[in-house]
């Protein structure tokens, strides 16, 4: 078996890079699709309020955390517990983190796949002029097919591979820098147009007047999952990416940054989303995981310029969503090539065709495997069950286990950062975040009930 050179791993070049990559991961089809429909199903405003306070409260120490892992030991996931605390058990939150890996891309390429029909639709402007109605349908019936969205969820693991493929710096870098901004923008505009609709402030009061009566404990778990699944945390996607991070750059005010740039995208999501659809009397519950793709094109039909914009939006989704499944393909590619010896190329060829095989079932329990349902489990168990329990692995480790000193030197990059809130995040590490993680969890799957 062919060893690893360690000497020669690839790394994120610049502080604008790391912001650009790690945010690329957490914003992406978590925000857009993903958000808007749990949010619709979980009763608005509280969910999001809740959700909130779990990315503030647990989510930015945990992505702190796992830079901070990542960094100490510059490994993948796997090697990085290894190597921290041999001997010891660790290395199974890694092993954990690439099956959600498996999961997670296997799931998340099948919607990949629809936004790929999403931008041919809008090419060929099939989307003008068509009722609320008439968009569910062309949704409900083309996610049915079985052999479009197959091939489309193919080509997309093809991108994902490709980028994979052509290494850190020079593949995942110089793609999100650039196109990340453009798309915060364009959600804006949809924001702008979608508030000024006829009917819209009920769709405002949907998303920020909290109704706590809609509040139940699975409700509580759902804007956990959401949190972690929409910062990319729990599964070691950030000790990967935080092991190509400099030992120059600042990692709290990375893990801000970032967290802070998803948690506006998402909310600019529900902004464009909820108002327009209570303006085209669309119930919020109702659409399940076709929402955003029923609801966006009525926007769109609205605005003046709206075929250019649509355009537009689609090709900025399919980047976000790029940009995210080529982080979580490299915590198994990593882990493939350093701990096992197979070279890079080959690992992501063996990653992503197994992954892409997985994926094709996903696709057709909308079709032909209708019942199968592996789409949704693999949705639920990734987001509401593992990563949850990664977090809570991670925080206890970096929390108890990892050496304070060890910590202080990564976080405060040997005693040269001032970390103002550095007494709070070994707080929230040690107590906070375990015991509030432990209870949602517990709570949320029926093992304990308050
Ligand atoms: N955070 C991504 C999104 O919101 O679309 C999805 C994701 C990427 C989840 C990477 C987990 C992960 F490790």
């Amino acid at each position: 078996m062919a060893k690893f050179d360690f000497t020669k791993r690839d790394s994120f070049g610049s502080r604008i890079g790391v912001i650009a990559a790690a945010a690329g991961s957490a914003i992406g089809l978590g925000n857009i699709w993903r958000f808007p429909y749990v949010a619709g199903e979980n009763g608005g405003g509280a969910f999001l309020l809740i959700y909130v306070g779990f990315i503030v409260l647990i989510g930015v120490p945990v992505m702190l955390s796992e830079f901070t892992i990542g960094r100490r030991a510059q490994r993948n996931a796997y090697g990085s517990f290894k190597l921290l605390k041999p001997k010891q058990p660790w290395y199974l939150i890694g092993l954990m983190g690439i099956a959600a890996a498996f999961m997670i891309l296997a799931f998340y390429s099948t919607v990949a796949g629809w936004t790929l029909e999403y931008l041919i639709n809008a090419i060929s402007n099939n989307y003008a002029g068509k009722t609320p109605e008439q968009l569910s349908n062309m949704f409900d019936s083309f996610v049915s097919l079985g052999f479009k969205p197959v091939i489309f969820q193919v080509i997309f693991m093809f991108l994902t591979a490709w980028i994979v493929y052509s290494g850190v710096r020079h593949g995942i870098e110089r793609y999100a820098k650039i196109l990340m901004p453009i798309l915060l923008l364009i959600i804006i505009v949809l924001g702008i147009r979608s508030v000024t609709l006829e009917g819209a402030g009920e769709g405002l009061n949907f998303l920020f007047n909290p109704d706590f009566s809609k509040i139940d404990t699975s409700t509580v778990l759902e804007a956990l999952g959401q949190a972690f699944f929409s910062l990319s945390i729990g599964m070691g996607t950030l000790i990967t990416y935080g092991s190509y991070i400099n030992k120059k750059e600042n990692l709290s005010t990375t893990a801000f940054e970032v967290s802070a740039a998803d948690t506006a995208i998402a909310i600019l999501a529900g902004v464009a989303i909820f108002p327009a659809m209570f303006a085209f009397g669309v119930e919020p519950n109702t659409s399940g995981e076709g929402l955003v793709f029923k609801i966006l094109p009525l926007i769109f039909n609205e605005m003046p310029g709206g075929f250019a914009f649509q355009l537009l939006f689609c090709f900025l989704l399919i980047v976000a969503a790029l940009t995210s499944t080529i982080s979580v393909l490299e915590v198994v590619v990593a882990y493939f090539s350093e701990e096992l010896g197979v070279g890079r190329k080959i690992a992501t060829v063996i990653a992503a065709s197994s992954i892409g095989f997985l994926g094709i079932f996903c696709t057709l329990s909308f079709g032909p495997l209708q019942g199968l349902d592996l789409f949704e489990i693999f949705n639920f168990t990734s987001a509401n069950i593992l990563l949850p329990l990664g977090g809570l692995l991670i925080v206890i480790f970096v929390g108890w286990f990892l050496g304070r000193q060890n910590v202080y030197d990564e976080i405060s990059n040997s005693g040269i950062l001032k970390v103002r809130l550095y007494k709070v995040f070994l707080i929230i590490v040690r107590f906070v975040a375990p015991i509030a993680i432990a209870l949602v969890f517990m709570h949320g799957i029926g093992i304990i009930r308050i």
